[in-house]
């Protein structure tokens, strides 16, 4: 009898550690997000229904390129619950990627979804990394038309390795996705992360460190 009770949660919890993995089902058709909502939940209060009209599903904007004018010669524009308020709830989001001529989406993770990206015009290097401690590398080169899919977590990047413009649009399976840029979150926390901890760490001497950090 007390396996079978030890078998039954088992089997609970397993089934309960699947739904979770993503961003929580609605148990109404929707919750259109309030976001002056004065109670904290795992996303925003909900909009009295009444009150919810078509624009609270919908962004304009998307066909417009981004300012790829920085750094890293790419620019994410987002479609995210902060711009489409009727995405709370629904685990589900959209973004549009602009690269200049060999600019780079730098190394970063998404710690809440998967991302399946598309790419529109020109020509991606595309890339992620498995997890300790094999932290192999898998890439595709992808042209017009190609579809690649970076598993929820593994820090990925991706690189126009063209003369022109490339345009990628990324699905990702939370409303909220969060992104973690590595070298920002390691190099430009504020405050800073103590420069010798970050030189043994990366194994190299404090002064590269400072030099790294003075970047962000
Ligand atoms: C793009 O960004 C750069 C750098 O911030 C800025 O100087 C430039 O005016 C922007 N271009 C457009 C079209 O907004």
């Amino acid at each position: 009898m007390a396996s079978h009770n030890f078998l039954f949660f088992g089997i609970l919890i397993a089934i309960c550690s699947v739904v979770l993995a993503s961003d929580p089902s609605p148990l109404q058709d929707f919750c259109v997000a309030d976001p002056n909502g004065p109670v904290f939940v795992n996303g925003h209060t909900c909009k009295d229904p009444k009150l919810v009209e078509a624009n609270d599903f919908f962004l304009s904007g998307l066909h417009l390129p981004g300012n790829t004018s920085n750094a890293v010669g790419s620019r994410v524009t987002p479609a995210t619950v902060a711009q489409i308020p009727g995405l709370n709830t629904l685990g589900i989001s959209l973004v549009r990627v602009d690269y200049a001529p060999w600019g780079i989406n730098p190394p970063h993770t998404h710690p809440r979804a998967t991302e399946i990206l598309t790419v529109i015009e020109g020509t991606l290097e595309v890339g992620f990394v498995t997890s300790n401690p094999e932290n192999r590398l898998i890439m595709k080169k992808l042209e017009k038309g190609d579809v690649f899919v970076f598993p929820v977590g593994l820090v990925h990047f991706q690189r126009n390795v063209g003369y022109t413009n490339a345009v990628a649009i990324a699905a990702l399976s939370s409303q909220n996705p969060g992104v973690i840029t590595i070298a920002n979150a390691v190099f430009g926390s504020k405050p800073a992360i103590a420069n010798d901890l970050l030189a043994k760490s990366f194994q190299v001497d404090i002064k590269t460190i400072d030099w790294i950090q003075s970047k962000f």
